[in-house]
């Protein structure tokens, strides 16, 4: 009897112990919600990020709270064409390297803003006009993208090219007087320049269903419908002390047409409601699965470009304010809605020569009245140093325009030879090169002699 009882009680005892033990783990299940940012939108495999300049990277406290809660980084003004261009050919990448490397050596993902803009050119584009800012525009998205091919996680190919008010038109600016396929020449020229990228078309005033962002969706729309190159659309969402009821429903339409959606310099004014729209923008993007990642414009307060407006989640000693904490209860309170996993683009297949030398392959995007066409050179079973491509522009058209080549002409039976930098190729591999003609039809395979 006395040995039944103590039976009972260890079970008891055990019983009890199992009971807290569950208790444990359940409350040891909310003790393990992520506590910084960028783990929290982890867990539902998205990104959350704040722009900086290299500058900032050792200055305190932004940089021990940009390390800490971000796993993600944007440069506020370091990829700009006026930073990497600042005279004609010559490439300044010191800020944005100096950014990609401490991204990189922490594990975070690294937007690249901007390849065009109307706004912050340097001061030769801002002068220049028609075919030869066509082709500026061109060579300087080939260089920057190819500089950092394979490090960027999403390029804003094109930022701000609509204009505000009702009138749903584009905004007036050197590049849209080039003609109105400037964007998608700007899409198509990344691509080829670094393909692994996500390709974004970025603009603000865009954060609810209105003129301006449903002229930018009905060209989304039309650019998939063509096979024209984009993956993705930011809404800068700078926000006042409202938010547009139809913010999530705007996200949602743009997801439908089977691009990402990506909140890309979000800041919010400070006031009795601050806390609560970091709040709602949050939950808004993670209740839609291609809404794939939030970035402030900004790190610490004092940051900010809108001074006064106070309007990031950090004061000026890195303090985290409310709207902090609405973002990270948000992020830990989602997660279950976890986007699609990322396709690249099909590789170009080339299959290599048999014997020695180089082949070469061309695929052509067009429209119409125009094309861009990439060519792929292919060495054979040896290295080659050097190659000349010779390829048959078609009748009627005229190149306008090309990349990491020289041509020797720009009709008819054109050659083309390697530059300085992507002359040798390794057996088997490959290098790209790319033109851009008015006019249409198809090219015949070109030839290919290695040097
Ligand atoms: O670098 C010069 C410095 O040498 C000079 O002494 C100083 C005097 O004004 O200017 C400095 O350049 C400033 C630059 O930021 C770098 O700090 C420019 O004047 C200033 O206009 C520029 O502002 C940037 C602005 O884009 C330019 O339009 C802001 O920092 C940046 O936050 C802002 O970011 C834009 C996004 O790229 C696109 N979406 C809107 C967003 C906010 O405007």
């Amino acid at each position: 009897m006395r040995r039944t009882r103590r039976i009972r009680a260890i079970v008891a005892v055990s019983a009890t112990m199992v009971l807290a033990a569950g208790m444990a783990v359940a409350i040891s299940t909310s003790a393990n919600a992520a506590t910084t940012l960028g783990a929290a939108a982890a867990q539902s495999g998205r990104y959350f990020g704040a722009a900086t300049n290299s500058f900032m990277l050792n200055r305190q406290p932004h940089a021990t709270v940009l390390n800490r809660e971000f796993n993600s980084i944007v440069a506020e003004n370091e990829m700009k064409w006026y930073h990497t261009e600042p005279n004609q050919n010559q490439f300044n990448f010191t800020a944005g390297d100096q950014l990609i490397a401490h991204a990189r050596a922490r594990g975070m993902t690294v937007r690249g803003h901007t390849l065009v803009w109307h706004a912050q050119q340097p001061a030769w584009a801002e002068n220049m006009s028609g075919t030869a800012l066509r082709n500026a525009m061109i060579n300087h998205i080939n260089r920057v993208a190819g500089h950092w091919r394979g490090q960027i996680h999403s390029w804003d190919v094109v930022n701000e090219a609509f204009a505000d008010g009702g009138s749903g038109a584009r905004r007036d600016s050197n590049l849209q007087r080039t003609g109105n396929d400037w964007i998608e020449v700007a899409f198509r020229t990344a691509r080829a320049a670094d393909p692994g990228a996500k390709l974004c078309y970025n603009d603000y005033n865009t954060d609810g269903i209105n003129a301006k962002s449903t002229a930018i969706y009905n060209m989304v729309r039309d650019f998939k419908a063509r096979g024209v190159p984009i993956d993705c659309v930011g809404l800068q969402s700078h926000l006042g002390t409202t938010l547009d009821p139809t913010y999530q429903q705007n996200i949602q339409r743009f997801a439908d047409l089977g691009v990402d959606v990506q909140i890309t310099e979000l800041d919010i004014q400070q006031g009795a409601n601050q806390a609560n729209m970091y709040g709602q923008v949050t939950r808004a993007c993670l209740a839609v699965a291609r809404c794939t990642g939030i970035t402030v414009w900004g790190v610490l307060d004092p940051d900010s470009w809108r001074t006064g407006a106070n309007p990031l989640l950090f004061d000026g000693n890195g303090n985290k304010k409310p709207a902090y904490d609405a973002v990270l209860n948000a992020l830990n309170a989602g997660g279950n809605n976890p986007p699609p996993p990322t396709t690249a683009p099909p590789p170009v297949t080339t299959p290599p020569p048999s014997g020695g030398g180089c082949s070469a392959s061309v695929s052509l995007n067009s429209w119409n009245g125009g094309f861009v066409a990439t060519v792929r050179v292919t060495a054979g079973s040896s290295a080659i140093n050097g190659w000349r491509v010779r390829l048959t522009v078609p009748s009627g058209a005229t190149v306008t325009g090309s990349w990491n080549a020289n041509r020797s002409g720009n009709t008819g039976a054109v050659d083309w030879t390697n530059v300085d930098y992507n002359g040798r190729v390794a057996a088997g591999q490959s290098t790209e090169f790319g033109f851009q003609a008015t006019g249409n039809g198809s090219i015949p395979t070109p030839s290919c002699t290695a040097s």
